[in-house]
């Protein structure tokens, strides 16, 4: 029994910021230094009062539209996410009561950037088991709400948006191997170091992060957890068809294709238009290659992440 893959969907807020935007609204930036250090052109932000589950359900409604099944039809709803809502309830029981599903699992999964990879994993191996039939995978994020807008080296680097897949258990392929891993030791290079306690915020509530650190880690594992995925599917990374890593940042990117020896245009960007948008830009960049007609049934599939915590996480599908 697989995973398939029957739908993706996502969904951007407003309009693209550019870099010139951003300088406009008073960052001391410049277009020249956020493309050389970073290949980001423009992200979108959301409102204020947008949530992730918003987005998140956009995204879901798109993906079950080109499934071509109902809400009601799913019983398992993941969403990744590191900007909820609210503290309680999760994130995916708000957007499977927006739904109108009954029923079905709904829970969050916290893996930061790498949420997604996780979110994937566990719903293929709830599949797998033969508990549940249909997932909602969403990776859905409203970033700009966490970022200090006064630290210029990281509030250009992200952006909100959402990404779904729909799962459903197939005697094709399919997902055909998932590998999760954190090393928690690693949380002092990227984090929000916030707590909630007797209705106050204690502690620093923004993004924190040291970027040369984060860059040096990621390339590392996101190479490895790639060859991992790879290895236990029987196949070389040279044979995937699309590489989808992680759009944090287009250094990274090309670095990460570069070790693992994949061409570089079977690797998918979409970190310039959209930035860093954590846990959804696995998603978001899946569903614009689908879109678009570069990813086509059959192909074989690789997305991987990697974020605070730190945790890293790979999935290597067939489309
Ligand atoms: N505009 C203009 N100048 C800036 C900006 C900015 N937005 N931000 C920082 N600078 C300046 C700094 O003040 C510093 O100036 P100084 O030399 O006068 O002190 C100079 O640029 C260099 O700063 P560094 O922080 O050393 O810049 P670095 O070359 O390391 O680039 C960057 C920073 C792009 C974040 C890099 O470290 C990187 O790519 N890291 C990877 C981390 C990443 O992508 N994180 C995303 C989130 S994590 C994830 O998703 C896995």
């Amino acid at each position: 029994m697989y995973a398939r893959v029957i739908g993706t969907g996502s969904y951007l807020p407003g309009n693209p910021v550019s870099n010139n935007d951003l300088a406009a609204r008073g960052i001391d930036t410049s277009d020249e230094w956020i493309v050389t250090r970073t290949g980001i052109r423009a992200r979108h932000l959301a409102e204020p009062g947008t949530t992730s589950s918003a987005l998140g359900l956009i995204a879901a409604e798109r993906a079950l539209e080109m499934a071509g099944i109902s809400a009601a039809e799913i019983d398992l709803i993941i969403v990744a996410t590191s900007t909820p809502d609210f503290i309680f309830p999760s994130t995916a029981c708000i957007i499977q009561g927006k739904l109108g599903n009954k029923g079905a699992a709904a829970f969050d999964v916290q893996a930061v950037c790498s949420g997604f990879a996780y979110a994937l994993g566990v719903a293929d191996k709830f599949i797998r088991s033969g508990s549940h039939r249909r997932a909602l995978v969403i990776g859905a994020e409203v970033f700009s709400r966490i970022l200090d807008w006064d630290d210029r080296g990281t509030c250009v680097l992200f952006g909100d948006g959402a990404g779904a897949v729909v799962l459903e258990a197939a005697e094709q392929p399919g997902i055909l191997a998932t590998a999760l891993h954190a090393d928690g030791s690693q949380f002092g290079i990227l984090n929000v170091p916030g707590q909630i306690c007797n209705g106050q915020v204690t502690g620093d509530p923004f993004l924190r992060m040291d970027g040369q650190a984060v860059f040096k880690f990621a390339v590392r594992v996101l190479a490895d957890v790639a060859e991992e995925v790879c290895a236990t599917a029987g196949i070389s990374a040279a044979e995937v068809d699309w590489l989808i890593p992680h759009q944090a940042n287009i250094r990274i990117i090309e670095a990460t294709g570069k070790r693992l020896g994949v061409d570089r245009d079977k690797v998918i960007v979409s970190v310039d238009h959209h930035g860093n948008t954590s846990a959804a830009s696995i998603p978001l960049a899946l569903d614009e290659a689908v879109r678009d007609g570069r990813i086509l049934r059959g192909h074989k599939v690789l997305v991987e992440g990697v974020g605070g915590g730190f945790a890293w996480g790979a999935a290597l599908f067939e489309f």
